[in-house]
């Protein structure tokens, strides 16, 4: 085989040969900007999702979910502005089942030249009864309305019945049936609460299949959450009853457990065209740099031992693995490294100008403008006095840092800190309030760390309990950048910061300042609805 379909050159010898079938296409919807936002303590700013958006192009989605327009103003803005700017994918927005809502969506989604409504409700016993209440009738009579009014703005309409996993299967068959008669191209299943397993999902996508035949003229989607750990297991399972759309978050993040992880399905398909009989148009190489780009806005760590593009997902330990990797890679890889682009990385140095940053960061899916392009330069100017090489993963992690700080109300300036074996921690700090003038506070803590947040905290107006404080080096040796996330919380609301640089200290103060003016500018989860809290707006009948 060739092409999208090839199969890796270090995969298993007895199937190199691939398979005599031309492959199905498999679409792949990501839904990161959209569930994969919606993941605890991440709230991502415009433009941060235009950059994962334009990177998600360069991966070649074939769909992307840019949001849930009705939730917010900003997640509207943020639709339109990706309906907007970004070309190749179709964009899709996703809307309750409710006029307003259907309206909201059509309406951020207007300047796509491809795009595609999502609509959606509960349909389980459980949704139906506790959260919408609702009877099977009227659940069913708002499917096929809204569906129907989805469709008087673009063909292009899907449709989920959510939490499908537990609902009644001859009541899914009628729901299933009812939005395809409306207009739905798509029908998306998802086990919105990660409950299934992959036999007996894939037992009962089957069973659909054979109970409503007119499913043979849409696109058969899922949508499967991670909490028992199965659901790549669960969407390969569905690709195997014959579903061609598989919803994925890049790095596997979602709501409480995550999503799909995309990389992880992308790379099951591509090794293994004579199991699952399907190809992406996915450009495999982007996968590292898109989990990259998406760990550092989100600030969510990706785990060193995660499939594809963890850390250690191509490092060889124990003596006897090198040793086979040195005589023939195949003893122990699967793939290449560079298959899915995280091989050999670029260094900078302090020879290096603004144009080669400039030049590098765009490669790696960061477009700034002017004034953030003067502030990563200072900052790679100042890691490269500190650091001969700069890699790939250090401009990152700076760039993502600056990013984060660009237009903080709250912002630090300066921090000195004093500590030893004799010495109580000591912390002075600096900050620009939003007062616009520079104050200055002091503190003694427990350790520098603490001594640092209680100045900080004493010069901000905000309020906010550390819950986590986690740190992770992003490159080896001793003057690698250290990355801190930290999250907050207060009455019910949470707010996660993160913070970089070679000194740990600092690292800690940033990500802490990040936190506070989440919570300050109510970007903290807990303030924005989600299509899982949208129960009372539904049980209101609005
Ligand atoms: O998990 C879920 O059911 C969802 C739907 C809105 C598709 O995210
Ligand atoms: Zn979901």
């Amino acid at each position: 085989m060739s092409g999208n379909g090839q199969v890796a050159s270090l995969g298993n010898p007895l199937f190199a040969a691939g398979t005599a079938v031309e492959p199905a296409a498999l679409t792949i919807l990501d839904t990161t900007l959209r569930d994969g936002e919606q993941s605890p303590g991440v709230a991502l700013s415009a433009d941060d999702k235009l950059a994962i958006a334009r990177q998600l192009a360069r991966l070649r989605v074939d769909v992307i979910e840019a949001g849930f327009p009705f939730s917010s103003p900003g997640d509207h803005a943020a639709v339109r502005a990706i309906a907007e700017q970004i070309d190749g994918p179709i964009i899709a927005g996703l809307s309750r089942c409710f006029p307003a809502d259907v309206r909201q969506c059509a309406d951020a989604l207007a300047p796509a030249a491809r795009a595609r409504i999502h609509v959606f409700i509960g349909t389980s016993p459980i949704h139906r009864d506790s959260q919408l209440r609702m009877s099977q009738a009227e659940v069913l009579e708002r499917v096929v309305s809204m569906t129907a009014l989805a469709k008087t703005f673009r063909d292009d309409v899907e449709f989920s019945p959510m939490d499908a996993s537990r609902t009644e299967p001859e009541y899914l068959a009628d729901i299933v049936a009812g939005c395809i008669d409306a207009g739905a191209t798509t029908v998306n299943l998802p086990d919105t609460v990660g409950y299934a397993t992959p036999d007996e999902w894939r037992g009962l996508i089957e069973w659909l299949q054979a109970r409503v035949p007119s499913l043979a003229t849409v696109t058969l989607s899922v949508h499967c959450h991670n909490d028992l750990g199965l659901a790549v297991a669960n969407s390969l399972a569905s690709v195997r009853a014959g579903a061609r759309q598989v919803e994925t978050c890049v790095n596997g993040i979602g709501e409480r457990a995550g999503n799909a992880a995309l990389e992880e399905v992308a790379m099951a398909t591509r090794l293994h065209p004579e199991v699952f009989g399907v190809a992406t148009q996915l450009d495999h190489s982007q996968l590292y740099r898109t989990s990259r780009l998406v760990s550092q806005l989100t600030g969510m760590v990706v785990q060193p031992n995660k499939a594809v593009v963890g850390a250690n997902a191509f490092a060889h330990h124990s003596g006897i693995h090198q040793d086979g990797i040195l005589k023939d890679r195949r003893t122990f890889e699967i793939m290449e490294a560079a298959e899915v682009g995280a091989g050999s990385t670029l260094v900078l140095g302090k020879l290096s100008g603004r144009h080669a940053l400039r030049n590098r960061l765009e490669q790696l899916g960061y477009a700034l403008d002017e004034e953030e392009l003067k502030r990563a330069f200072v900052r790679f100017k100042e890691l490269a006095d500190r650091k001969r090489d700069v890699t790939d993963r250090d401009l990152e992690a700076v760039v993502a840092d600056e990013r984060r700080t660009g237009d903080e109300r709250y912002r630090l300036e300066h921090l000195q800190v004093s500590c030893g074996t004799q010495l109580r921690p000591t912390a002075t700090v600096r900050m620009l309030l939003p007062d616009g003038l520079s104050h200055e506070a002091a503190a003694i803590g427990d350790g520098p760390v603490d001594a640092a947040y209680r100045a900080i905290q004493s010069l901000c107006q905000v309020d906010g309990e550390l819950e986590e404080f986690a740190v992770q080096a992003v490159t080896g040796g001793i003057d690698a950048i250290g990355e801190v996330s930290v999250r907050l919380h207060h009455d019910g609301a949470r707010a996660a910061g993160h913070g970089a640089d070679t000194d740990i200290i600092v690292a800690a103060a940033r990500a802490y300042v990040h936190a506070l003016n989440r919570m300050a500018d109510g970007l903290a989860s807990g303030d924005r609805p989600t299509p899982e809290t949208a129960g009372s707006a539904a049980a209101s009948g609005r």
